[in-house]
């Protein structure tokens, strides 16, 4: 594969940024200007009176102005052509089939607006969503941001634990879920998950369900709810709150080099910008487009580019329910070519495990309509790039590599389509972000070296604190090196300008894309009664990017045996959910250690790969 792939000149046409350089230049030369001008392209009930005002590192994006996301999202719609176009199609694993104009997504949005306004949700109450990829995920979000309620989303893969420490922290006096739902052949108890939960935090005053599957749940009498007898009795009108622009929209849980994971608060204004900004030039998006994020609205790659971006660029957003290679590997191909999906957005390790089936699968099927494909969440590998390039895309589709996070909100390190792209290279920052690669002291690093990865300006979809722990925002986020938000990512710079991103540098994990902390699997694993001691490293995998390896010590007189091994799988699943099952477990006697007893997990991951093991003057023994 050539080291520079150029897009064609169709490409090149019909791309709104034909330039990158200059209009980069530009936006880092008048940032406000830049983002004043696209925050002018939305609504606002009033506008703002500064760009961006702020005491480091807390910064108010459109301060004063008023808006809401869903004003954007949907209503501006209704009084154009577009309330007729789709804007949702949703199809379920079992071929069920949804879909709903711009205009009944907004009868839907109010309906469930006035429900939660019946339940006594107002502005800036919380609530807690832990739901399957079915359209109320999607509608109960764009529900809580109408009446300025503030939804804190739980994947439906998470276990009681995860969800129940989510709810707690958030302080939730509501929780929408689902009586269940199919995940390949398997059921998934969402509701159960849910009344294990909430079951010692009176606070919950109601849950609401969505019926997916029909199986028999328990009910509670005077907390649950169904969402079919609660919300089809809703007017389909219902105004929506007018927001300041720094109101908190949604808070999401993400994991973290320490222990628990943190509430990341995101807030309307901004986000709304830089999650609209992005997706429009880095997808090209048109209004005729059909989008396919195929994430699940549960993490943020979701909650920016499926649930807000594509609805305030006012194009037709797919979702679908179920997994790649169910019941075949050919499933999303035949999504693409059923509904001629024209942008489509996955992660690495999808397209490394659909790449095992075969290049037969993906041209059984007609993906013509494709034109610009994504990738998010992970490096993603030139082997797999390439394939994904040419198989899937037939070479003519360009690959935007998105380098972001929770944190961002947004797209940061990305190319455009009329970029040319370096296959595993996220290529350069979006327009008025200034992007670094620093040494400790936050010197630039010279070119091809690796260093952290910084960002050095504030960028509109920035979160806007850690929910109930400011200390973590101003340390973890901007404190490392003073002045830069430190992404606790490794990355070098090519001589041309290219980013390269090159992992983690902190104990976060990244398995299929999900995001763990080793310290919050570790103390999953010390929860069991043999254990004394554990470490966690994430050890390269072919389809998963990333695996899990745990380093376990025992107790005195406990064994080490296979069935114990299988003990602590369950455990870890339990406590987390399946998506953090640990892949190896070895039994260990001792630890590397600092002399002030931290493990180094740096060390242990070394030797496991059979790498220098780097500075060991600090190690213990
Ligand atoms: O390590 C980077 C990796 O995912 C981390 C952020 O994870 P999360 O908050 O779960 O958000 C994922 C979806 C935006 C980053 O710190 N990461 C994300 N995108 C890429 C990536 N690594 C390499 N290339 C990417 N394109």
């Amino acid at each position: 594969m050539a080291d520079l792939v150029k897009p064609s000149d169709e490409v090149v046409n019909n791309a709104y940024i034909k330039d990158y350089e200059s209009l980069y230049r530009d936006s880092l030369e008048h940032p406000d200007g830049f983002w004043e001008n696209i925050a002018k392209e939305l609504f606002w009930y009033k506008p703002w009176d500064k760009v961006l005002v702020g005491k480091h590192p807390y910064y108010d994006w459109f301060a004063g102005g008023h808006t809401n996301i869903v004003a954007n999202a949907i209503d501006r719609w209704q009084k154009t052509d577009k309330k007729n176009q789709l804007a949702l199609i949703w199809e379920g694993q079992d071929g069920k089939v949804k879909q709903y104009t711009y205009q009944q997504l907004n009868e839907e949005v109010s309906r469930a607006a006035n429900a939660l306004k019946s339940l006594g949700v107002k502005k800036g109450d919380h609530v807690s969503i832990y739901m399957p990829r079915i359209p109320e995920q999607t509608i109960s979000m764009l529900a809580c941001a109408k009446i300025g309620a503030v939804h804190s989303v739980v994947y439906s893969g998470f276990s009681v634990q995860a969800l129940k420490s989510r709810i707690e922290d958030a302080e939730c006096k509501i929780a929408i879920t689902a009586d269940g739902y199919h995940f390949r052949d398997k059921l998934v108890e969402t509701k159960k998950t849910v009344d294990d939960a909430v079951k010692d935090l009176s606070f919950v005053k109601t849950v609401v369900v969505v019926k997916r599957t029909g199986n028999p749940v328990a009910f509670t009498e005077g907390r649950d709810i169904w969402w079919e007898d609660l919300v089809s009795k809703q007017d389909s009108i219902c105004s929506t709150e007018m927001m300041d622009s720094n109101d908190p929209l949604f808070i999401l849980y993400t994991s973290g080099s320490t222990g628990k994971p943190k509430g990341v608060l995101h807030a309307h204004g901004g986000y709304m910008v830089g999650t609209y900004a992005t997706s429009k030039y880095v997808f090209n998006l048109q209004s005729d487009d059909v989008y396919w994020c195929a994430a699940d609205p549960g993490w943020i790659t979701g909650h920016s580019y499926i649930v807000y971006a594509p609805f305030i660029n006012g194009v037709t957003n797919l979702i679908y329910e179920g997994p790649p290679d169910y019941p075949d590997a050919g499933k999303w191909w035949s999504l693409i070519e059923k509904y001629k999906v024209s942008k489509f957005y996955t992660a690495p390790t999808v397209v490394r495990a659909l790449m095992k089936y075969g290049d037969e699968i993906p041209q059984k099927y007609d993906l013509s309509s494709l034109k610009i494909l994504g990738s998010v969440g992970e490096p993603i590998n030139p082997e797999a790039w390439e394939w994904y390039y040419k198989i899937v895309g037939k070479e003519k589709c360009p690959i935007m590599d998105t380098w972001w996070q929770t944190e961002t909100g947004m797209h940061i390190i990305t190319p455009i389509p009329s970029l040319p792209l370096k296959p595993g290279s996220a290529c350069k920052p979006f327009f008025g972000i200034k992007a670094d690669v620093v040494d400790e002291k936050g010197n630039s690093v010279p070119v091809n070296t690796q260093g952290y990865l910084v960002l050095k300006k504030p960028w509109p979809a920035m979160l806007k604190d850690v929910y109930k722990d400011p200390k973590k925002y101003t340390d973890l986020y901007w404190g490392k090196i003073p002045g830069t938000y430190f992404t606790g990512d490794f990355a070098k710079k090519d001589a041309d300008g290219y980013f390269w991103i090159l992992g983690r540098n902190d104990d976060v994990l990244k398995v299929s894309g999900y995001r763990f902390g080793s310290a919050e699997l570790e103390s999953a694993f010390v929860e069991h009664p043999s254990v004394a001691e554990a470490a966690v490293i994430g050890k390269p995998h072919e389809v998963k990017g990333e695996s899990i390896k745990a380093f376990v010590i025992l107790k005195v007189g406990k064994q080490p045996t296979d069935e114990l091994k299988t003990e602590l799988k369950q455990l870890v699943r339990k406590l987390i959910g399946p998506i953090a099952t640990p892949d190896e477990i070895e039994f260990v006697t001792a630890l590397p250690k600092t002399r002030s007893g931290k493990i180094m997990r740096r060390v242990l991951k070394a030797k496991e790969l059979g790498q220098p093991l780097g500075d060991t003057s600090t190690l213990e023994d």
